[in-house]
């Protein structure tokens, strides 16, 4: 199979989720660009709209409009779907208002953790009851927050945003340190908006709402995914030939742990034309097909690539020796136990893969990958078992492939066009 072209990869879902939020919580008109279009996105906007917020349709290629504005009780649960971010930052969010909320998600969503993210909200002030232990659903009432420190047990740019968030609309300042660094969009955003935020090492202080809402018009623009753009760099490594572009691709230095990783095995990849967009960095990538060399991923870089995690699992899978993946736990706790998943699903399919403890190995091997791939409705592992489908020789038949949706519309097609299969 060979590569060719040129690609952009969709918006970026993080920042998108943060974006409508903190747009939704001005009090001005504001013109967002580059938006992810996909079902997770929806459901901020959707979530946003029921709290009486006017945002426009999400549609590809358009800018979205949101009218901020003083937030009301939603008559009816919010539904958050598949999406952990919307769930968890809302509940920042709302743990400023003084108005009781039900939130609730997908059978997924509902298995996820929560009390990582309400019990720190719970010793701020809001009043928080769940249904179903650690789970959703939630019903949180704001109020009158204290000022707040946090010793994060767990590297979670949900958890930091969340109490960001909560400082934002409860007006009070929040200092949060972390175990390690995880993806810092919340705080750049923050900064990019003028709010009174500092970041020391893994510390981050957050002083208070300051002029906080907005009221003259603004906008955002929201750099391509990084974590989408890892599929296409996986699908240009293991093609047999040729090369590929890709641009407008979100570089923050908390995301791209993959690519120094994929360095490290080996990878071709250069990045150009580097600009800064709303305090993000972005660049075009360039990337070529290579053979790959198994590495260490220690876990102080695990945060940094975490829902990599799957794609890099796959192209370890076709490199030359063992890749070892570090203190993975937390993937037990994505949008499936992805642990479990990417061994069982690697092995399914003829290569050597196991967990143990927390750790993860994947042997690498050449020969012809075949089989079934179970992925739990996981996008990312949809995403990532779709790639090595694309490899000569292998045949790879997945359990669904709708998933995608959740975080990249148009997957298969932008799949298709690049690999030609
Ligand atoms: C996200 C943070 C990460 C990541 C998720 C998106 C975010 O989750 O896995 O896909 O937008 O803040 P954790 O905060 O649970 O690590």
């Amino acid at each position: 199979m060979r590569v060719q072209g040129t690609i952009s990869p969709p918006g970026d879902k993080s920042i998108t989720h943060r974006a409508l939020m903190l747009a939704a919580l001005s009090r001005t008109r504001v013109e967002l660009m580059g938006v992810l279009t996909a079902h997770d996105a929806k459901s901020t906007a959707r979530v946003l709209r029921q709290l009486g917020v006017k945002v426009g349709p999400l549609r590809r290629g358009q800018p979205v409009e949101v009218c901020g504005r003083a937030w009301r009780r939603p008559k009816e649960t919010l539904n958050c779907g598949n999406s952990g971010t919307t769930v968890r930052l809302m509940l920042g969010c709302l743990a400023g208002h003084r108005f009781e909320a039900r939130l609730t998600g997908d059978a997924s969503l509902r298995r996820r953790p929560m009390k990582r993210v309400t019990d720190p909200l719970t010793e701020m002030g809001a009043k928080v009851t769940g249904e179903d232990g650690d789970g959703l659903p939630i019903t949180i009432c704001g109020g009158s927050l204290a000022q707040y420190r946090y010793e994060s047990p767990v590297a979670s740019a949900q958890l930091k945003s969340a109490l960001l968030l909560a400082g934002l609309t409860g007006g009070v300042p929040v200092s949060v340190r972390e175990p390690v660094r995880s993806r810092d969009h919340t705080e750049r955003l923050f900064r990019y908006l003028g709010l009174d935020l500092e970041v020391n090492g893994n510390r981050i202080d957050f002083r208070g709402p300051g002029d906080w809402p907005l009221t003259d018009p603004f906008e955002l623009q929201v750099p391509g995914d990084a974590s989408s753009a890892a599929f296409l760099v996986a699908a240009a490594i293991m093609a047999d030939s040729g090369e590929l572009e890709i641009t407008n691709v979100g570089v923050n230095p908390t995301r791209t742990g993959y690519l120094r990783v994929l360095e490290r095995m080996g990878a071709n990849i250069e990045c150009a034309n580097e600009t800064e967009i709303c305090g993000e960095p972005v660049a075009d990538i360039h990337v070529a097909q290579t053979d790959m060399c198994g590495t260490e991923v220690e876990a102080d870089e695990i945060p940094g690539l975490i829902d990599e995690i799957p794609m890099l699992a796959g192209l370890a899978a076709r490199a030359t020796g063992e890749t070892v993946f570090r203190s993975v736990g937390e993937l037990r706790v994505k949008e499936s136990n992805r642990l479990e998943l990417i061994a069982t699903n690697l092995r399914a399919l003829g290569a050597a893969a196991s967990v143990e403890g927390d750790d993860l190995y994947v042997e690498g091997s050449d020969r012809p990958l075949s089989g079934w791939v179970e992925t739990a409705g996981d996008h990312r592992l949809a995403m990532a078992f779709a790639v090595l489908g694309t490899v000569q020789g292998s045949e790879i038949k997945l359990s669904e492939m709708g998933s995608a949706g959740v975080s990249y519309p148009g997957f298969l097609d932008d799949l298709r066009m690049v690999t030609g299969r």
